[in-house]
């Protein structure tokens, strides 16, 4: 097991690369056999799906595109519940077969002060896929119709995922430690 220090707090190894990129190749197959001869719009939240959103990308085989908004900020250990579109939407969704892209769902409530918006666009499909769900932490249940891993209700960093804008650029995910 590996430990690393991101500001004052460690964290441990919890999901190596290559699990991780086994995962992703398998949801990536799953939503090239779902969306075969569609041509689905994927809309990645930013920050912390950029990597994923990449990673999973790079396998679909189908046509397919993708654009990139912000929806909200999240600093230090708890979610803020604000959301603040920072970088808009600039495709018409109207009759497209969505699918929205993030790291992880924790509470739900980014995504769930999302759907409204895009549900009044009126898409022909729309489907959620997540690397990460926090089942446990669930205040907003959603239909998540794609999930990596479940994984239980403590703070993880790596792949995208930051603590207070460290830890982004690591290829694994590490969970906070027992004794951090
Ligand atoms: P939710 O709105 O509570 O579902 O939180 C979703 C957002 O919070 C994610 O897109 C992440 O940016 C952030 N977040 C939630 N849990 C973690 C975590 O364990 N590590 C890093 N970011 C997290």
């Amino acid at each position: 097991m590996t430990t690393i220090k991101l500001h004052d707090k460690t964290f441990d190894t919890y999901l190596s690369a290559e699990i991780i990129q086994e995962k992703v190749i398998e949801m990536a197959a799953s939503l090239n056999n779902d969306y075969k001869g569609k041509r689905p719009l994927f809309i990645a939240i930013l920050n912390g799906s950029f990597m994923f959103a990449a990673d999973l990308f790079k396998h679909l085989t189908i046509d397919a595109e993708i654009c990139f908004i912000k929806l909200a900020s999240y600093r230090g250990m708890k979610s803020t519940g604000h959301v603040i579109t920072a970088i808009g939407l600039d495709h018409d969704l109207f009759g497209r077969d969505v699918v929205i892209v993030e790291d992880i769902v924790d509470t739900g409530k980014t995504l769930h002060n999302f759907l409204p918006q895009l549900h009044h666009q009126q898409p022909a499909s729309f489907k959620i896929v997540t690397l990460l769900h926090k089942a446990e932490a669930t205040v907003f249940p959603l239909p998540i119709d794609y999930v990596g891993f479940i994984i239980p209700d403590k703070f993880v960093v790596g792949y995208g995922l930051d603590y207070d804008g460290l830890g982004r650029n690591l290829k694994e995910i590490y969970q906070l430690s027992a004794n951090a």
